[in-house]
């Protein structure tokens, strides 16, 4: 299907179902000789795994990823990775209640707007299950990135609805929940008890991340139309649920000055960094630092009117599985969308500058 695709010299070719027997990628242009093994790659599919908390989805699935090609004896051979997840814990009889109505916020209408059939279990291909594959892709050009550049992408929550999360200590990200930067405890406590209270009620919760991309070098990107800004926004907004991009500073700049907003030269680099590590298109080998607001999970059990595929008013509850707030698994998919735009922008910019004598 058009637009499964990712990226032009690093692509990502995206299959499946949410409750078919499989899901998977192929990853095209790989640079040869790099290391690589399942063991690189399952980690990060690890973090992104349904069931790890009782905040998100309940779904069991062991998302072990299985390497079909591209690999001689550990290392890459420039050929293409073709990447399988079988799906082993689909519950399709509980989209049977739902399966002609139109979930509201959910890509139901759209799809059956486009295509006049739809695959309902799980959401199908709309289903954030497809979002696995990418992760997969995404450990691959993590790993590419950090051997050849030193370059390290790092997501985590940065808010919860009302609760937000200072940028303290990104290790601890990995030991909460909530993919939180902060070992503050009250704030640990105030969210859990949010998404105990939103569970009950049968209610769900938007967020946000912060994704950094630290140790690129200084000029990736194109001037113009294949600004390095335009394709990480462009590679974030196609993650399901995301309604915001921005980078540095963002929507703040519209309350800025100059003098407040622009990063001062010094001996030492930039004094700071409100832009976010790109001016111009370009990265400028500070960080680069993005934002992204992700909408409150459309499947909610609480009642709300809508329409059947005849035509007909009707009212829905969506039962089953669902994260009461997708953010906190989203973490992991942002790191690999924009590592996948870094490492695309490494290898053109490899093509363009390398001299080939
Ligand atoms: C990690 C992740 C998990 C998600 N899980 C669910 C879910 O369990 N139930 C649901 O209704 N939506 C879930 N979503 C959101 C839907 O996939 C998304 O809202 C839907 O495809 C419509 O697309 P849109 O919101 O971008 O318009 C999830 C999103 C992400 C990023």
């Amino acid at each position: 299907m058009p637009g499964s695709s990712f990226g032009r010299l690093f692509t990502v070719t995206n299959f499946g179902e949410s409750h078919g027997p499989a899901i998977g990628c192929v990853v095209d242009g790989c640079p040869a000789g790099l290391p690589l093994s399942e063991s690189d790659i399952q980690p990060d599919l690890d973090r992104r795994r349904p069931g790890t908390s009782r905040f998100v989805t309940q779904r069991r699935e062991g998302d072990r990823v299985e390497i079909l090609s591209g690999v001689y004896e550990g290392v890459t051979t420039g050929t293409p990775i073709a990447l399988l997840i079988r799906n082993t814990d689909q519950r399709s009889k509980d989209y049977s209640a739902i399966a002609d109505k139109f979930r509201p916020g959910h890509a139901d209408f759209g799809y059956f707007s486009k295509f006049g059939v739809r695959d309902p279990r799980g959401g199908g291909r709309s289903s954030a299950r497809l979002t696995a594959p990418t992760v997969a892709a995404g450990a691959i050009a993590k790993k590419w990135l950090r051997e050849t550049l030193g370059a390290e992408t790092r997501a985590c929550v940065t808010r919860v609805g009302p609760v937000e999360f200072p940028v303290e200590d990104w290790e601890v990200r990995e030991r909460n929940p909530f993919f939180a930067p902060t070992a503050n405890e009250e704030l640990i406590t105030r969210a859990e008890a949010l998404l105990d209270d939103l569970r009950r009620e049968g209610d769900s919760i938007g967020s946000q991340l912060r994704i950094e991309i630290t140790g690129l070098p200084a000029g990736l990107g194109e001037p113009v139309y294949d600004r390095f800004d335009a394709r990480l926004a462009f590679a974030l907004m196609g993650l399901n649920a995301v309604k915001a991009v921005s980078i540095g500073e963002g929507f703040r700049v519209a309350g800025m000055r100059g003098l407040e907003n622009n990063d001062e030269m010094t001996e030492d680099g930039f004094a700071t960094n409100h832009a976010g590590g790109i001016l111009g298109g370009i990265t400028t080998g500070a960080p680069v630092v993005a934002e992204i607001a992700i909408k409150p999970t459309p499947s909610i059990r609480k009642e709300q009117r809508t329409r059947n595929t005849a035509g007909e008013l009707v009212t829905i509850s969506t039962t089953g599985r669902h994260d009461p707030c997708v953010g906190l698994r989203a973490a992991p998919v942002a790191e690999a969308l924009a590592a996948l735009v870094a490492i695309d922008f490494a290898l053109l910019s490899r093509s363009q500058l390398e001299d080939l004598s």
